[in-house]
C-alpha cells in the first residue's frame, strides 16, 4: 500500500494503530496465536484454525464493548494487535490486551508505545476512567511494560491459570487516568517513559 493510502487511526512515536482488516491480517494473527512461544502468555489453549479465527474476527466489531486495533510500525509492518475489551460505558472501565506476534519486535519499546497510544485514546477520547489488565505471573516482560505505563498491581488470583503442567498466579493490574496523565505528559514531550 502506498504511504498516502495507509489507514491510520491513532499515531504513536513508534507505531500506528488502525482497525484490523480481515483479508490482510487474519493469516498473520493465526500464525501468532498458534505459536507456542506466544501462546504460553495467552488464555487460548486450543489450536485455532481459519474458521475459528474468522468467527472471532466477525464477532469483534459487532458490539461497542470491544475495540481491537492492528499495531503497525511506522514503516508499515503489521506486528501485533492491541485492544480495549469489556468496555463498560456506565462504570467507565475497560480491559486491555496486547500481543506482538513478530517476536523480533519484542522488548524494543513497540508494546509500550502501542499501550500509551491506546491509553491516550481510552482516557482522552473515550473518557474512560480506569483500565484493567491481567498477566500470568511468569510473563515478566508484560508485567514490566504495564508497570512502565503506570499500571499498579491491585491484587492477584492465586494459582488461577493452568499452563506448563502447573498452576500459576494471575496478577491483576489497574490504572486510573490521573496517574497515567503524569506519565503521559512526559512521554508526549520526550517520547520516553523513564
Ligand atoms: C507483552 C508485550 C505486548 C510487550 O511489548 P514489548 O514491545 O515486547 O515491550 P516493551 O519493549 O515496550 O517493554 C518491555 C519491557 O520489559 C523488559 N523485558 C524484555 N524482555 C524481558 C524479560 N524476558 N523479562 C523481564 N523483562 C523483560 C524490557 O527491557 C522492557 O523494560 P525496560 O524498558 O525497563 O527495559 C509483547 O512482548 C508481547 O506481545 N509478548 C507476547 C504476548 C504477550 O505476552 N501478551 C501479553 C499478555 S498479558
Amino acid at each position: 500500500m502506498r504511504r498516502k493510502d495507509k489507514i491510520i487511526f491513532l499515531k504513536g512515536e513508534k507505531v500506528i494503530l488502525r482497525p484490523l482488516r480481515k483479508n490482510t491480517d487474519l493469516e498473520k494473527a493465526l500464525r501468532w496465536i498458534n505459536d507456542p512461544e506466544v501462546n504460553q502468555y495467552l488464555s487460548i489453549y486450543f489450536p485455532i484454525n481459519d474458521k475459528k479465527e474468522e468467527e472471532w474476527f466477525d464477532g469483534l466489531y459487532k458490539n461497542d464493548d470491544n475495540l481491537p486495533f492492528a499495531i503497525e510500525t511506522l514503516d508499515g509492518k503489521f506486528i501485533g494487535v492491541i485492544g480495549l475489551h469489556r468496555i463498560n460505558w456506565k462504570d467507565r472501565v475497560a480491559t486491555t490486551g496486547a500481543l506482538i506476534g513478530e517476536k523480533d519486535y519484542w522488548g524494543k519499546g513497540y508494546g509500550t508505545d502501542a499501550k500509551m497510544t491506546l491509553l491516550n485514546y481510552a482516557f482522552n477520547a473515550l473518557n474512560l476512567r480506569k483500565i484493567c489488565s491481567a498477566v500470568i505471573e511468569y510473563n515478566k516482560r508484560s508485567l514490566r511494560y504495564s508497570l512502565h505505563c503506570g499500571y499498579k498491581i491491585e491484587g492477584c488470583w492465586k494459582k488461577q491459570i493452568f499452563k506448563k503442567g502447573k498452576y500459576w498466579d494471575e496478577i491483576l493490574l489497574g490504572i486510573f487516568r490521573k496517574d497515567w496523565l503524569k506519565i503521559w505528559r512526559k512521554y508526549e514531550k520526550t517520547g520516553r517513559i523513564k
